[in-house]
């Protein structure tokens, strides 16, 4: 199948958050703070309010009521400290766009300025062990004695890996459009990764019964964690519509984007790894450090992956966090799994080496019987057989582990392998499905489309469940009037939505006319099994010795990740990761600004990922897995496994091709010369 609504995207028919027509139409835009701590003495409007256009500012000088308890990223000038540099202390409202942006340049906000802390270090003395790490896991594990397997090992491993600062860049940004009825109902196009999540948030933060509120997402222009929460764009856009009684519609700029909607933490992780004269681990030890703000905490689950990787007789994770004056880390794309098997994956192979073994090897004589944290067995587990078929494919047998031997006049050749995992997890969804008058069949369900291709894929899932022609089903979704569902997150949209939209379809085989599902009580029964996708990345690379450029003319990625629903967008979804997971390798990274807070690097200019040219060969394959412990459809989740493993398969080629490891990510030249 083609995606349903290929044609109407391509030709700029489809209607974003922004692009609705709506009469009387205003636009606001925001100010945003200049020092990272401190507190908001005054704002002085006047200027601004004498600009042409101009409806109204909004500051914490007469600050828009908003119900108590709103995350505090949302609290917008309910408060006149100062968190974060680049924070919205107050917004413009104008006729036009132009205007609105215009009169935001001359409000002058005086502040009370604090010394700030924007550096997370290891030896940080704020840091702190927090309840959990997302969504609920324990903070720390530990089985065994550590420090007992690293001294019976013949050979360990202790090393220190770091990433920066990375931020989501979907191609549509932040935007939202409100307007309130003559009821005092609120109605908010939003770019939302969930539009019942979005309702739920802005019902709670307006003080509103979820009736009143009603939030439209039809089309998402990219998302990966970014609008999965709501932002501070839909609130600012549902308070100015109040204060103006007109709809209101805010655009935010790339930059601003960089400031309000979310990164992924710096990490720095500390990996101790004990293996015997064959290999097998002795011990293996995983300590994060990672930042929050102060207004939130968000303790992304670094360690976790590294729980249910290997067998060990003992294995201790832990996450340690700092609150440091800037906004609150966020999710991006495979949070926790992508950071943490960068590093465990890039010190399994420095053990590779140190044994003198094959990495490929390394993995399968370590692959473990149950999951090692849990002692829970597997729905199914197929590493050892991506691993196998990666090499392959890929040309394996023939490698020369020797470091920094092969070169190509000035270009030094290499090769790297890294696993890959992803939890299969879903989360409770309802969904409607009915017989339409023609006999064609409608689908609803409150599910978002943030450019997976989900309508597509859950149209054949609702196909195949009732056993008609893709062509005769019909599926609504992005608008939280239809039956509730979860967001489009953590691999979880098609597992969720689609486990409802069969159970309706069931239902509705066996009514006639109507079926409505709720999977709240089915996905209670899910806990029996370790439920994972598994994967395996291989790289090659070529790294210039006059420059230090890396570049990757082969990419390729073998995935078990249960019934694939559909290829062609599975496909899609692999290698946009795997392209991301370059990107994390070789270019992104966002510089904090230690003196002023806030960051640098905040556009497309300077925060560099991978175009068309930086990837000429990526290919993406599958096992033939069927999940059957899942859900209906067999399947896993497959959004975000392609990102995790490839930056270090990237530095593991890198070390392969030039006998020099990095161990702080993006590998930029300067780093390899
Ligand atoms: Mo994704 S970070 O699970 O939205």
């Amino acid at each position: 199948m083609n995606r349903i609504e290929g044609r109407v995207k391509v030709t700029g028919l489809a209607t974003y958050a922004a692009e609705y027509p709506v009469e009387d139409v205003t636009y606001a835009f925001p100010v945003q703070s200049q020092i990272a701590k401190g507190r908001v003495r005054h704002v002085d409007a006047q200027d601004a309010l004498a600009m042409p256009g101009v409806l109204a500012v909004l500051s914490g000088e007469d600050p828009p009521p908003l119900a108590s308890g709103a995350d505090g990223e949302l609290a917008l000038f309910q408060s006149r400290e100062v968190a974060y540099r680049g924070q919205i202390v107050a917004a413009v409202v104008a006729d036009t766009y132009e205007n609105a942006r215009a009169a935001a340049a001359v409000v002058r906000v005086d502040y009370d300025s604090d010394d700030h802390d924007v550096s997370l270090r290891a030896d940080h003395p704020g840091l702190y062990k927090p309840d959990h790490v997302n969504p609920a896991y324990p903070t720390d594990s530990e089985k065994g004695d550590i420090e007992a397997g690293l001294a019976e090992a013949a050979t360990v491993v202790d090393v220190v890996y770091e990433t920066p600062v990375l931020h989501n860049n979907p191609m549509e940004p932040h935007a939202a459009l409100a307007c309130w009825d003559d009821e005092g109902g609120l109605l908010v196009y939003d770019t939302a990764q969930g539009t019942t999540l979005s309702r739920d948030t802005l019902a709670q933060v307006f003080g509103l019964p979820k009736e009143r509120v009603r939030v439209v997402s039809r089309h998402v222009g990219g998302g990966f964690g970014s609008k999965g929460t709501t932002r501070p764009q839909a609130v600012l856009a549902a308070m100015a519509a109040r204060v103006v009684g007109r709809p209101v519609k805010i655009v935010l700029t790339r930059q601003q984007m960089f400031d309000v909607t979310g990164y992924r933490t710096p990490t720095i992780q500390r990996l101790r790894l004990g293996a015997d004269a064959q290999g097998r681990l002795t011990a293996l030890e995983h300590v994060a450090y990672e930042q929050t703000s102060t207004l939130e905490e968000f303790a992304e689950q670094t360690a976790t992956p590294t729980r249910i990787m290997y067998a060990t007789p003992a294995l201790r994770t832990a996450h340690r966090l700092v609150r440091l004056d800037v906004a609150t880390p966020s999710w991006m794309r495979a949070p926790g799994e992508c950071p943490g098997m960068y590093a465990l994956e890039s010190a399994m192979d420095e053990l590779a080496y140190a044994l003198g073994m094959d990495p490929v090897e390394l993995r399968v004589v370590n692959e473990p019987e149950t999951e090692p944290d849990s002692g829970l067995p597997f729905s199914s587990r197929n590493l050892v057989g991506c691993l196998r078929e990666g090499a392959r494919r890929f040309g394996w047998e023939h490698r020369d582990p020797t470091p920094g031997v092969r070169r190509d006049g000035e270009w030094l050749i290499g090769t790297g392998v890294a696993a890959s995992t992803y939890p299969a997890r879903r989360r409770p969804s309802k969904a409607r499905a009915v017989v339409e008058d023609d006999g064609d069949f409608l689908v609803q369900v409150a599910a978002a489309d943030i450019g997976t291709g989900a309508r597509t894929a859950l149209t054949r899932i609702a196909a195949e469940a009732l056993g008609v022609a893709p062509e005769r089903v019909h599926v609504e979704l992005g608008d939280s009037d239809l039956p509730e569902a979860p967001v489009a997150g953590g691999s979880m949209g098609t597992a969720s939505w689609g486990s409802a939209i069969v159970r309706a379809c069931e239902e509705l085989k066996s009514d006639g006319k109507e079926g409505l599902a709720d999977t709240t009580e089915e996905v209670r029964g899910d806990a029996a099994f370790s439920r994972h996708a598994f994967g395996a990345q291989f790289v090659e690379v070529r790294v210039s010795s006059v420059t230090g450029e890396v570049r990757v003319p082969r990419l390729l990625g073998v995935f078990a990740a249960g019934r694939i629903v559909d290829p062609k967008l599975a496909r899609s979804q692999f290698i946009g990761g795997m392209t991301m997971g370059m990107g994390m390798g070789l270019m992104e990274e966002t510089l904090t600004d230690e003196e002023f807070g806030g960051f640098l690097r905040r556009d497309l200019a300077q925060y560099h990922v991978p175009a068309c040219a930086d990837v000429p060969d990526v290919e993406a394959v599958w096992l033939d897995e069927r999940d059957a412990e899942l859900n209906p459809m067999a399947s896993k989740g497959i959004g975000e496994i392609g990102i995790v493993g490839t930056a270090a398969a990237i530095g593991n080629a890198v070390y392969h091709a030039t006998g020099h490891r990095v161990r702080e990510l993006p590998i930029t030249p300067d780093k390899i010369l």
